[in-house]
């Protein structure tokens, strides 16, 4: 929105977009998204409705995992275009009401980055090797039997004998956090991106930065130290006027979650338990119960998140019969039921969207893509296919380029061949054909998040009486959501109007009936009859109760 009054807390309530660069969309044509892809689609962002976007890593980067090693933390990618041309975006965005969030790694860099050649050069006990987990081996093995989170060992060895440590690939070098030189590093790489005008940063791999070597178990996620890294990132933020800290932290337990919130910590969290929860009504319920018991103590917001760059796309993921969604499990190749999915996602997308809190959109999700599993092998490029001996078909299916426009590939994605291919299948699911149809999961995605910025105002939530199949809630506002996850139809546990329905609903003696797997927001309140209209098929005005 040009020209609102800054809201120094915007992120509380924010919409965040999440954009895979190199799938978002190609202005050069080499088939790799890229800048100038990313300006020209900056209407299309700002049409949808959202108020932030994030970038997955824009670094130079040698791509051994998709721009998560980084070889220049002050640069861009030459594929994806120059710092002009970020600085531009960040510009322009910002004329269009839209933030911009950067990604910052600081668990690895990449193997070319400039310190680790310097420490490979300088060969064993140099200060050099200190800035990385550089150590002797055990006889011919490594010094311990760390795995790799992408599969194999965390340890490589180098020609003069040492081993370094990489959580990831080897290409991704681990840094030691306790290296002096490693934290001034990364401030000064957080002041290089605010000095530029980026609004915040979302940290990858947040909770692994800080490591025990002495252990002989894994002993590298959520060590008390890290907290005193984001102290002083939070720190830097505030002096900069709230440059928002959104971490990656993947912790089951979410009282030590919490803990990445305090006050002096960072502002937000992806939600993964939410992301993770399958379709069903006791566990979501569950899952949203956690999400607030844990935030509201401590005044972070809440972030509800139904996909990103590294899971199976929602409408695979809920047209299959299990629902949940585990790393160590991607059920790829499960039948999934893609109509099934497709509504289910729906009623998801109302669902998250209703919720206290920030929202995250990832690129494509507004459109209904489904998860791509027959991408052929020697196309395969995430290393998690590679480092588990071709077991695991990694992320790759959730990361092919966007349809935009016409009846075939590359679909106005750019004028090369895409470096993923895309199913001849999306040609109902362009950009140019959902916006014709008002029944498309675009247009709802665009009516959700313009009305969630209309109605939904800050506060809570209130759970409502329902049936066990059913999730309801009201927001302080006035808005309520319910979702039917059961099988058989049920009529509104409130009356009102219909401001939203994530598909048709049925109707039974003059009053609407909710069917399964759909979602509908509905209104009590007078002064929301400003929306009357019906915006889905079927979904209309109601009076019944
Ligand atoms: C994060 C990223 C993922 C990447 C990993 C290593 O989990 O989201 O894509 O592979 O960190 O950097």
């Amino acid at each position: 929105m040009p020209g609102t009054t800054p809201t120094p807390e915007w992120w509380r309530g924010a919409a965040i977009y999440q954009v895979y660069l190199r799938s978002f969309a190609d202005g050069n044509g080499d088939g790799t998204g890229d800048l100038a892809g990313l300006r020209s689609r900056l209407p299309y962002l700002a049409d949808l409705g959202v108020d932030a976007v994030w970038l997955n890593p824009w670094y130079p980067s040698p791509m051994a995992d998709g721009g998560y090693d980084v070889a220049d933390y002050r640069a861009i990618e030459p594929v994806f275009g120059t710092l002009a041309e970020a600085e531009k975006l960040i510009a322009e965005a910002h004329d269009l009401g839209i933030r911009t969030i950067v990604d910052v790694v600081p668990n690895h860099a990449s193997d070319r980055h400039a310190w680790f050649r310097e420490a490979l050069a300088a060969g064993p006990g140099s200060a050099a090797r200190e800035r990385f987990w550089f150590r002797p081996g055990v006889g011919d093995g490594p010094p311990n039997g760390w795995q790799s989170i992408f599969g194999g060992p965390a340890w490589t060895r180098v020609p003069d004998g040492e081993w370094y440590l990489h959580l990831f690939a080897p290409e991704q070098p681990d840094f030691n956090w306790n290296n002096p030189d490693v934290r001034q590093e990364f401030l000064d790489v957080l002041r290089f991106w605010f000095d530029r005008g980026v609004d915040g940063v979302r940290i990858d791999s947040a909770a692994v930065l800080v490591k025990d070597l002495d252990s002989v178990e894994e002993s590298y996620t959520d060590h008390d130290d890290v907290h005193e890294i984001y102290r002083e990132w939070r720190r830097l933020s505030d002096a900069y006027g709230g440059r928002v800290l959104i971490g990656e932290v993947w912790l089951p337990d979410q009282e030590r979650f919490a803990l990445y919130l305090r006050p002096d910590e960072m502002h937000t969290a992806f939600n993964f338990d939410f992301l993770s929860c399958p379709w069903e009504p006791a566990a979501l319920r569950r899952s949203i119960d956690l999400t607030l018991a844990t935030h509201v103590p401590i005044g972070a917001p809440a972030t509800w998140v139904l996909s990103n760059h590294d899971v199976t796309r929602p409408v695979t993921r809920y047209g299959r019969r299990d629902t949940s969604f585990d790393h160590a499990d991607r059920k790829h190749g499960m039948p999934s039921d893609r109509e099934l999915g497709r509504r289910r996602a729906r009623a998801a997308a109302l669902l998250a969207m209703a919720l206290p809190g920030s929202v995250y959109v990832y690129q494509g999700e507004e459109l209904g893509l489904w998860e791509v599993e027959d991408i052929p092998d020697d196309l395969r490029e995430d290393p998690i296919w590679a480092r588990s001996g071709h077991t695991d078909p990694g992320r790759d299916g959730c990361r092919v380029p966007l349809p935009w426009s016409g009846t075939e590939p590359p679909f106005g994605y750019g004028t090369g061949e895409p470096w993923l291919p895309q199913p001849a299948g999306w040609r109902d699911l362009t950009v140019e054909a959902q916006q014709r149809d008002p029944g498309s999961m675009l247009c709802l995605y665009r009516s959700a998040l313009r009305l969630r910025r209309e109605l939904l105002g800050d506060g809570t939530m209130t759970w409502l009486p329902a049936g066990n199949d059913v999730i309801a809630f009201r927001r302080d506002s006035g808005l309520v959501c319910v979702v039917n996850l059961g099988a058989e139809p049920v009529p509104f546990p409130v009356r009102g109007s219909v401001v939203l329905a994530s598909g048709p609903l049925g109707q039974q003696d003059g009053g609407d009936l909710l069917p399964g797997d759909t979602a509908v927001w509905i209104t009590e309140e007078a002064r929301l009859s400003a929306y009357p209209q019906t915006l889905v098929p079927g979904a209309q005005s109601s009076t019944s109760g």
